[in-house]
């Protein structure tokens, strides 16, 4: 496994492989690498000749208030589940290599971009448009892979390359859950074993959500304060929303008629946690 550092190393091993008649997978991860980025290896390994992962913690989509600093950074771990993954290139910029002094070049999907995390975290998806067509790019691959967990984003990306021509297909790999629910999320590391527990009521939320849709509620208003009576019975869950969505255009969906997003964010503590189902029309 090669980890490169510069983009013009990247875009060239991407360019050789290429030209050999290889097709290329990429995922693009800030790292602290869990079974979530892992079953996106697994699936990138399966369809793809060669793969690349990209470890970058990228500054511009995270809020002058938010975690930056004290995210995880678990580099040499990272690079060892993926030499044990397969992997042919691990992508690691510095901030400087991807951001040139007096960078001032953004992607902004308009609209989708202001929707749901976009509303709290104002600014975070013109950070991750940018950073991921920077990723494109350097390293031009065949298929990138997306995990649904982030559906926004999936929404966001898609549009971004339809939009732009972008020569790529994305693949959305369905949410890993721990054995009691949980989201796999590398600021699940954050939480202590109370707050571990109180986590769950997302999932709680989320799942009381699909079984009032299944017994044959469709509408919207209705569902979301079934799933708001679940939060609202732990003290120390915040929500920060729950909505349901057109899962390609963000819309919100009065009525469901068609399969629709619910998406939810959460404070835990200080932790914001994010978790999500699509209901079947
Ligand atoms: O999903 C993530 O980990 C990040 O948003 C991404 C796509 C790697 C861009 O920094």
């Amino acid at each position: 496994m090669k980890i490169l550092k510069a983009a013009a190393e990247m875009r060239a091993a991407s360019r050789r492989t290429r030209t050999g008649g290889k097709r290329l997978g990429f995922v693009p991860t800030m790292g602290a690498l869990h079974q979530g980025h892992l079953s996106l290896v697994q699936a990138a390994k399966a369809q793809s000749d060669v793969v690349a992962v990209s470890i970058f913690v990228n500054p511009t989509q995270f809020g002058p208030q938010e975690d930056f600093a004290k995210y995880p950074r678990t580099f040499e771990r990272d690079c060892a589940l993926l030499e044990k993954e397969g992997v042919e290139f691990v992508f690691a910029p510095s901030v400087d290599e991807m951001y040139p002094n007096g960078a001032v070049t953004y992607v902004i999907v308009e609209r989708l971009s202001e929707k749901l995390c976009g509303r709290s975290r104002p600014g975070h998806f013109r950070g991750v448009t940018t950073v991921v067509s920077k990723l494109f790019h350097i390293v031009e691959p065949d298929w990138a892979f997306f995990g649904q967990k982030d559906a926004a984003q999936v929404a966001i990306i898609r549009r971004m390359v339809r939009d732009l021509d972008m020569p790529v297909e994305i693949v959305v790999c369905p949410i890993v859950r721990q054995p009691d629910g949980l989201a796999m999320s590398s600021r699940n590391t954050y939480l202590d074993p109370q707050q571990r527990k109180s986590a769950l009521v997302l999932y709680r939320s989320l799942m009381r959500v699909e079984e009032v849709f299944r017994s044959g509620e469709r509408n919207s208003a209705k569902l979301i304060s079934a799933g708001k009576e679940v939060i609202a019975q732990e003290a120390s869950a915040r929500l920060d929303y729950l909505e349901v969505v057109d899962p390609d255009n963000l819309d919100f969906m009065p009525v469901i008629s068609a399969d629709a997003l619910v998406a939810m964010a959460a404070f835990v503590g200080t932790t914001r946690l994010i978790d999500n189902v699509v209901l079947k029309a």
